[in-house]
């Protein structure tokens, strides 16, 4: 059988996102419930953290756990990859080690050499590029308290950076529309999101312009891990592209606020809009878990018969 991996969002079909949406509110529900699902007894998942992390980490080694199997946890700065290991070698060692790989890394070369040379399926836990276990859990999460995204219209305000990257692929996946707003020379660099078109997203100069009519309005950091070099700059630049609560008062009256985290309240965010009744960032950060328990199961196991009814995404 051909190893599946999840690399980036636009790996898998829209079909396949509604498996994994109805199979992650049947997961919850169980965990909710204390009842037992452990169909990964006897497997093992391997970390590999090139970069620091809170929610990516303990959602995939609770996760892990949650299913019956075992967690290995690895930091570049404490295994052989931080003495110049090369990633082709480690992927073929730790491949035949383990039953699949969660990866944070910079380049998204790094996780495509990587899982070039697995034998297991390999997940994108962020790259420099992408963050699709993130939008993963977006999505459910939109879908659970709105219903489908389908023709909505997400407003992203900030860095185009990986984040926004998901959010663009996830649009063409599920058909709705971004309205991206950047500072100038932070603008979407359509071939490095890894997009087939145009058709999905529009770019405003102005972020108030962008926020308008909105049903969820989403922001991230203004310096990512690797760029703190250059954070004074960026505070700088992305002075006027503060989420704050007249921007939410441009969206529409049941808009709802996202924020991948960790965030900085009086920067990219408000804390009134963070903190506020509009803000769903805590369901989104739970709903790591579920979400990235259903994708697991999915690439060990395939389809499973899911009990429960499916929601339209
Ligand atoms: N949102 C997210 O991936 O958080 P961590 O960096 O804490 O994993
Ligand atoms: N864009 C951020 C996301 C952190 C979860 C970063 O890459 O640092």
């Amino acid at each position: 059988m051909e190893v599946r991996h999840y690399l980036q969002f636009k790996d898998f079909s829209r079909e396949e996102y509604e498996y994994l949406i109805g199979r992650t509110r049947w997961i919850k529900d169980v965990f909710k419930r204390y009842v037992p699902h452990q169909p990964l007894r006897d497997r093992t998942l391997a970390m590999v953290f090139e970069k620091q992390s809170t929610r990516t980490r303990v959602s995939f080694e609770a996760g892990m756990r949650q299913l019956g199997g075992s967690v290995i946890t690895l930091m570049t700065h404490d295994t052989q990859m931080g003495r110049g290991e090369p990633i082709e070698d480690v992927a073929r060692v730790i491949t035949r080690m383990v039953d699949i790989v969660m990866i944070r890394t910079f380049e998204q070369a790094i996780i495509e050499k990587f899982s070039a040379h697995s034998r297991v399926p390999v997940i994108n836990g962020l790259t420099n590029e992408y963050h699709p276990c993130q939008i993963l859990g977006d999505i459910y999460t939109y879908v659970e308290h709105r219903g489908s995204i389908k023709g909505k219209t997400v407003a992203w305000i900030g860095d185009s950076n990986n984040v926004c990257n998901t959010w663009l692929q996830a649009a063409e996946v599920f058909d709705f529309n971004v309205h991206v707003s950047t500072p100038p020379g932070y603008e979407i660099e359509p071939e490095r999101a890894g997009l087939y078109g145009t058709s999905h997203y529009e770019e405003f100069k102005d972020p108030l312009q962008a926020a308008r009519g909105a049903d969820l309005i989403t922001t991230d950091v203004w310096t990512s891990m690797g760029d703190e070099a250059q954070a004074t700059k960026r505070k700088r630049d992305f002075e006027a592209w503060r989420v704050d609560r007249e921007m939410m008062k441009a969206a529409k009256k049941d808009a709802l606020f996202m924020h991948c985290l960790p965030a900085h309240r009086g920067e990219e965010v408000a804390a009134s809009v963070i903190d506020g009744p509009q803000s769903v960032v805590w369901d989104e950060a739970e709903n790591r878990l579920h979400t990235q328990k259903a994708l697991m199961e999915y690439l060990l196991l395939g389809r499973v018969k899911t009990q429960g009814d499916l929601w339209s995404t």
